[in-house]
């Protein structure tokens, strides 16, 4: 599945509807290059679960928690990470471990921008969401369900081994 997103607020409202089928545990990785909306959707996603807190790009901080916010209908905590620095360390995999991702994964939903090939071992299934910018600066996103009940639960996401 992709669909068209022709503008931020587009991309914000896809990942409120995203928002609904998470659950404690999942974790989805946020693909894409530098500015595909990445954050974009993770605010989105964030404003769907009620969390509290502006889900805003980390420049120094890599992972963040918010609190779901019962004024909000928020249920669950979301843990939003960004992984881009990573990147350049010789060492990402370490860096990732000290992030101690697996202390919240249980009870959360964990978010992670640039987290392909960092990641995907916190968990036996994960969703990727891709976001790719088009030339008339428009973006596509598509999901891609890695294992676990994720096709079940997304019908629309191709599905791949985990
Ligand atoms: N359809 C769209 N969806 C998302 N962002 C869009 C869209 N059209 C334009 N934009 C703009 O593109 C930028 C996306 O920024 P955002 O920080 O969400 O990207 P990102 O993928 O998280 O970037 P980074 O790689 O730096 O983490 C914003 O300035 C946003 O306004
Ligand atoms: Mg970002």
């Amino acid at each position: 599945m992709s669909e068209l997103l022709p503008t931020v607020d587009d991309t914000r409202a896809f990942g409120r509807a995203l928002a609904a089928v998470l659950r404690a545990g999942d974790l989805v990785v946020l693909s894409g290059p530098l500015g595909a909306g990445k954050t974009a959707l993770a605010q989105g996603i964030g404003a769907g679960l009620g969390v509290a807190g502006d889900v805003t790009s980390p420049t120094f901080v890599s992972a963040r928690v918010h609190r779901p916010d019962p004024a909000r209908g928020g249920r669950l905590p979301m843990v939003h990470v960004d992984a881009y620095r990573l990147g350049g360390v010789r060492d990402p995999l370490g860096e990732v471990d000290a992030l101690d991702l697996d202390a919240t994964l249980e009870e959360s939903v964990t978010l992670v921008e640039w987290g392909e090939g960092l990641v995907e071992r916190l968990s036996d299934a994960h969703l990727e969401v891709r976001i790719d910018r088009r030339d008339d600066e428009t973006r596509v996103v598509a999901l891609v369900a890695h294992g676990g009940d994720w096709p079940a639960r997304i019908p629309a996401a191709a599905a791949v081994d985990a």
